[in-house]
């Protein structure tokens, strides 16, 4: 039988603001780093300006980014995507990847209780790991970012980058290339975001807060 289906607030305004605010600024940061980039030739953009205000939002970034996990934590949202639900989500993008090779339709395993209206399951269980992809990411961009602006403080991870990239030549340089690689792969991993939420019939939900989602108990 076919769950009745409710309309259900998904994310406060909060959540939402902060998203599209740290959305926006990792499109700002990776324009104005192309601007100071030593590998890719962007001459839309001052140097100097670019690498003002770089570095300039990469601070306010990280202050973005420090409230929203906390924020993530104090409402709850966290306990949906906790280290101790990565084995389940490795098993449903295996099965994931298997009903797409079979050209089979996934179900969504989203539901809420209409009696206790509440979430009885809030999210696709792939964005357990998409989340902490997120954060990973963020990680090295945040600590090799800080070690590009203090090199003689942060000097541990410069040494920790030139020890992965002993060909560099120099530390810094070493720390310059993986900032600059992985932030080429922020570039793929919002197009699968934004191609995954959409997939998931999601994406209205960041704008607006609301979905329809399937109940159960009635
Ligand atoms: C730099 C760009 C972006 C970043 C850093 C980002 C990051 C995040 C994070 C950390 C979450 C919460 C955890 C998760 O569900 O993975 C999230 C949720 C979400 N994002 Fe993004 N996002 C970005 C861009 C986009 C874009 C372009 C779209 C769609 C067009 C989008 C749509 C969504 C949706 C729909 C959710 C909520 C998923 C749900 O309801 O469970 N995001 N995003
Ligand atoms: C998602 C976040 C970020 C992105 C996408 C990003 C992107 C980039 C890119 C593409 C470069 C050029 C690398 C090259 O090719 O030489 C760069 C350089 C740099 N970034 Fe970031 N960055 C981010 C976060 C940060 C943060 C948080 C900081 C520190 C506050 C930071 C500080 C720097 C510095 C100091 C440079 C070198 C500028 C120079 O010496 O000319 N970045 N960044």
């Amino acid at each position: 039988m076919k769950n009745k289906m409710v309309a259900v607030k998904r994310h406060t305004l909060l959540y939402r603001v902060l998203h599209w605010v740290i959305a926006a600024e990792i499109v700002l940061l990776l324009i104005s780093g192309i601007g100071v980039s030593d590998y890719i030739c962007a001459t839309f953009i001052s140097r100097g300006g670019a690498r003002g205000f770089h570095i300039v939002l990469g601070l306010a970034w990280i202050g973005t980014i420090t409230f929203f996990l906390y924020y993530f934590m104090m409402v709850g949202e966290y306990k949906w995507f906790g280290i101790s639900r990565i084995g389940s989500a490795i098993d449903f993008f295996v099965h994931e990847l298997k009903s797409f090779i079979e050209g089979k339709k996934v179900k969504s395993p989203i539901s809420y209780s209409a009696e206790e209206k509440k979430y009885v399951e809030k999210i696709v269980l792939t964005e357990v790991l998409a989340w902490w992809g997120w954060f990973a990411l963020w990680i090295i961009m945040v600590l090799t970012g800080l070690a590009l602006l203090f090199p003689e403080s942060l000097n541990f991870i410069n040494r920790f980058c030139f020890a992965l990239l002993p060909l560099s030549g120099r530390a810094v340089v070493a720390t310059r290339f993986i900032h600059l690689v992985v932030s080429m792969v922020f570039i793929v991993y919002i197009i699968i975001h934004a191609y995954a939420s959409w997939t998931f019939g999601m994406v209205g939900s960041i704008f607006s807060g609301t979905n329809e989602e399937p109940a159960t108990n009635d």
